[in-house]
C-alpha cells in the first residue's frame, strides 16, 4: 500500500469505527461483532503506526492511551459543576414539588398548572465535564471542587462511550464553538468484580465499591491501565453550549444521544410527582438487575426556561434532586468467623453476623475472603463491622469500625487442620485449601453436588440433603459411586418413596450419554467452567486425546492460558482422577460430540435475554447456545435487546420486553432458530 492509499484507508477506517462507537452507545444497535470491530482497530493502528504524521487528530486509536503521566494539571471547569440535594424520603421529594409549584406560581403567567418531570437514574460513578471544540473531544475534567477539577482527558479518551467527535446525526449548533457536557465515568459491576479479582491474585490492594474503582481508574497515571479496565460513561447534561439551546430537558438528552453519547434509556418523562415517584419505586425494584451501580433517582423539571426561573441555591440547583436508594451498606456486629470447606478443598472464613436488613434483604453471613484479606482488614470477633450487599453477589465485609472495636475482640486464624475431616490444610498464595482430596466429606460432597448439577450430569432429584446421606451411608465416596446406587439403598433414605425412587434410578441412567463439554465441566477440574469446557470440546471431540493432551499443547487452544492449560494436566495426571475416571467409563459413561458447522450463525447481530424456566437446557447453556449463533446475551431488558426467550414464570423481563415492543420468543421457537429443535 503507498501513502496515498493509506491516507485513504486510515480515513475510512477512522470514519467507520466512530460510526460503530456510535451505533453500539448512542443508538444501541451494533451492526458488527465485537471481533470484527478489533479487527478493523488493529488494522486502523498499523497503519498510522507506519504513518505516524497520517493519524486524524480524533482518531479512534487515540483511545489505546499515551504516556505515563506523574501528575494531573489542574483545569477551571467552564461552568461550576453544582450538586444535587440528596432526600431520603418520598415526603422530601414531595416537599420539593411543592417548592418548585409555589416558586413557577409566583411568576405570572408562566405556569399552566402542570409541571413536567424528567427522572433519570443516579448513577454512583465519578462525575465529568467534557469540552469539544467545533465538535472534537478537547478536554476532560473530575469534578474537582465544583470549580476547578483535575485534568484527565488522556483517560477519558480510552472509554469508548466518550465520543471523540460528535456525530453530524446531532444539532449542527453543539457542533459549533464550545461544548460542555456533564456525565459519570461508571465501571459496570462484572468488570468491577473482575478487576477486583485480578488484583487480589496479584497481591494488590482490591477496591472498596464500583464507584471507588471508576475514580481510581479515572485518575489513573498510566492511561493504558485505564485502557485495559472497561469503563463506560454516561451524559445526562449540556452544561454549556454556544449555539445549542434546547427547551427540555428531553431535547438535551435526545441531542446528547443524537452526537453519539451513551445516554440512559431508563429516563422517564412524568406528568406529576406522582410517577416520578413511581419510576423511583420501579428502578429500586432492578436495582440488583442493573449492570452498573445506580443509587437513587434524580428528578428534573423538563422545561429549561423554568430551570432558569428557579435558579440554583449555593452549590445545588431548586430544579432539580436526587432520590436516593437505601445504602447497601450496612453497620452490624460480627459475632463469630466459621470455616467453609468448598469442593476444591478451599477454606473461607464467613463471618457469622448479628442479623440485619441491607437495602431489603436480610443478611446474617457474610465473606472475608481468605486469611490475607482477614488480616489486611483486621477483622476480629466482637468487632462492629460495616458489610455490602452489591447486587445478587454474596455480602461481604468491607471495614471493620475501629473507634467501637471492644477489648475483648479476637483476632481469628484459619485452622492447620480442616474443620470438616481433620486433614492437613496448605496454603497456597492467598487461599488455604485441604490438602484431603475427595476424602474429604466436604469436598467430595461439594464435588457430587457440582456433579450432578444442572448444565453438568443434569441428575434432578439428586441434591445436598440426598448426597449427605448416602455420604453418610458410606455409599457414594466417590463420583463413579453414583452410577452404583440401587433401589435398595435409597429405600433407606429419608423422603424416597416408590416413584422418586424410580425417578431418580432412571435420570442416573439417563445422564449417562453426556454431552462431552457437560462431562469435562462435571468433573469440576480446577478453572474449567462451562466455556473452558467448551473449548476443549470443540477442539478434541472426544475425551480420550484431552486426558494426554501437554500443557503446551493445551495453551495452543485459543482461550487457554498456562494457569488453566496447568490444572487440566495436573487432573489428568493424578492416578486417583484416572480410576474415578475408568471408573465412570465403566459404569457406561459415554459423553459425545458433535461439531458445529462453523459459519452458521443464525442469531448473528441479535442480543438475547432469557427469562422465566427452561426446560430443555440449563441457563447458561442456554446463553452458551445464543453466542455459539453468534448473538450477545444481557441479564436485563433494556431498548437494546432485540429476542426475549420466555420460558413459564416469566414475570417483570417479559412486561418490560413487551412495552418496549421486543420480539418474545418460546423456548421450543429458540432452538428452531439456531437449528436444535
Ligand atoms: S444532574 C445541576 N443527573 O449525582 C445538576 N447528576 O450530587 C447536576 N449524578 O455529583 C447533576 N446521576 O455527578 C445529574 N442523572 C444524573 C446523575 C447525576 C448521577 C451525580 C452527579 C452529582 C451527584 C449529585
Amino acid at each position: 500500500m503507498n501513502r496515498a492509499e493509506a491516507k485513504k484507508r486510515i480515513e475510512a477506517l477512522a470514519a467507520e469505527i466512530h460510526e460503530h462507537d456510535h451505533r453500539y452507545y448512542a443508538l444501541d444497535r451494533p451492526s458488527i461483532s465485537d471481533a470484527e470491530y478489533d479487527r478493523r482497530f488493529r488494522e486502523l493502528q498499523a497503519l498510522e503506526e507506519e504513518y505516524p504524521d497520517l493519524r486524524p487528530p480524533a482518531s479512534p486509536t487515540l483511545r489505546v492511551g499515551g504516556a505515563m503521566r506523574t501528575a494531573f494539571k489542574k483545569a477551571p471547569h467552564l461552568r461550576p459543576m453544582l450538586s444535587l440535594d440528596s432526600l431520603m424520603s418520598e415526603d422530601g421529594v414531595r416537599e420539593f414539588d411543592a417548592r418548585v409549584r409555589k416558586a413557577l406560581g409566583r411568576d405570572e403567567g408562566l405556569f399552566a398548572g402542570q409541571v413536567d418531570y424528567v427522572a433519570e437514574p443516579k448513577f454512583d460513578g465519578l462525575s465529568i465535564e467534557l469540552v469539544y471544540e467545533d465538535g472534537v473531544f478537547l478536554r476532560g475534567t473530575t469534578r474537582g471542587d465544583g470549580e476547578v477539577g483535575e485534568d484527565v482527558t488522556e483517560n477519558l479518551r480510552t472509554i469508548r462511550a466518550v465520543p471523540l467527535r460528535l456525530s453530524p446525526e446531532g444539532p449542527a449548533g453543539g457542533r459549533e464553538g464550545t461544548l460542555a457536557v456533564r456525565g459519570e465515568a461508571l465501571m459496570p459491576i462484572a468488570e468491577f468484580q473482575a478487576l477486583n479479582t485480578r488484583l487480589i491474585q496479584a497481591n494488590e490492594e482490591p477496591f472498596a465499591s464500583a464507584r471507588n474503582s471508576a475514580a481510581g481508574t479515572v485518575r489513573q497515571l498510566d492511561p493504558a491501565i485505564t485502557a485495559s479496565r472497561r469503563l463506560d460513561f454516561f451524559a445526562y447534561e449540556v452544561m454549556r453550549a454556544d449555539r445549542f439551546e434546547p427547551r427540555t430537558q428531553r431535547e438535551m438528552l435526545e441531542a446528547l444521544r443524537a452526537w453519539g453519547f451513551h445516554v440512559e434509556q431508563e429516563i422517564r418523562l412524568c406528568e406529576s410527582i406522582d410517577e416520578a415517584l413511581a419510576f423511583h419505586a420501579a428502578l429500586l425494584e432492578r436495582r440488583d438487575q442493573l449492570a452498573y451501580e445506580v443509587d437513587g433517582a434524580v428528578v428534573k423539571v423538563d422545561r429549561t426556561d423554568w430551570q432558569g426561573r428557579l435558579g440554583v441555591r449555593s452549590r445545588s440547583p431548586r430544579w432539580a434532586v436526587a432520590y436516593k436508594f437505601p445504602p447497601r451498606i450496612e453497620v452490624t456486629k460480627l459475632l463469630d468467623i466459621v470455616v467453609q470447606v468448598g469442593r476444591t478443598g478451599k477454606l473461607t472464613p464467613v463471618a457469622v453476623l448479628q442479623p440485619v436488613d441491607v437495602a431489603g434483604v436480610t443478611v446474617s453471613r457474610a465473606t472475608l475472603h481468605n486469611q490475607d484479606e482477614l488480616d489486611r482488614k483486621d477483622v476480629r470477633i466482637g468487632d462492629t463491622v460495616r458489610i455490602r450487599r452489591a447486587g445478587d453477589v454474596i455480602p461481604e465485609v468491607v471495614e471493620v469500625i475501629t473507634e467501637r472495636r471492644s477489648r475483648g475482640a479476637k483476632a481469628f486464624t484459619l485452622p492447620s487442620e480442616c474443620p470438616v475431616c481433620g486433614g492437613e490444610v496448605v496454603r497456597e498464595g492467598a487461599y488455604h485449601r485441604c490438602s484431603n482430596g475427595l476424602a474429604c466429606p466436604a469436598q467430595l460432597g461439594g464435588r457430587i453436588v457440582h456433579f450432578v448439577s444442572r448444565g453438568a450430569m443434569d441428575i434432578t432429584g439428586l441434591g445436598d440433603k440426598t448426597v449427605k446421606q448416602l455420604q453418610e451411608k458410606g455409599l457414594v465416596k466417590n463420583l463413579a459411586d453414583i452410577y452404583a446406587i440401587t433401589p435398595i439403598d435409597l429405600a433407606g433414605l429419608e423422603g424416597f418413596a416408590e416413584k422418586s425412587i424410580e425417578n431418580l434410578i432412571n435420570a442416573i441412567e439417563t445422564s449417562k450419554k453426556p454431552r462431552l463439554h457437560r462431562f469435562l465441566f462435571a468433573l469440576g477440574i480446577e478453572h474449567v467452567g462451562e466455556t473452558v469446557a467448551r473449548l476443549l470440546a470443540d477442539h478434541y471431540g472426544a475425551l480420550e486425546p484431552l486426558t494426554t493432551a501437554s500443557e503446551e499443547e493445551l495453551q495452543e487452544i485459543r482461550g487457554i492460558g498456562p494457569e488453566v492449560a496447568a490444572s487440566v494436566r495436573a487432573f489428568f495426571s493424578s492416578s486417583r482422577n484416572r480410576k474415578v475416571l475408568d471408573r465412570l467409563l465403566k459404569a457406561g459413561i459415554r459423553p459425545t460430540h458433535e461439531k458445529k458447522a462453523k459459519g452458521a450463525q443464525p442469531l448473528a447481530g441479535e442480543i438475547v435475554v432469557f427469562t422465566g424456566s427452561l426446560e430443555a437446557m440449563s441457563r447458561p447453556e442456554a446463553q452458551h447456545k445464543a453466542e455459539a449463533a453468534g448473538a450477545r446475551t444481557a441479564a436485563g431488558v433494556s431498548r437494546k435487546v432485540t429476542l426475549v426467550v420466555a420460558g413459564p414464570g416469566a414475570g417483570t423481563k417479559l412486561e418490560e420486553a413487551r412495552k418496549l415492543g421486543i420480539p418474545v420468543i418460546a423456548e421450543h421457537e429458540f432452538l428452531k432458530r439456531i437449528g436444535e429443535a
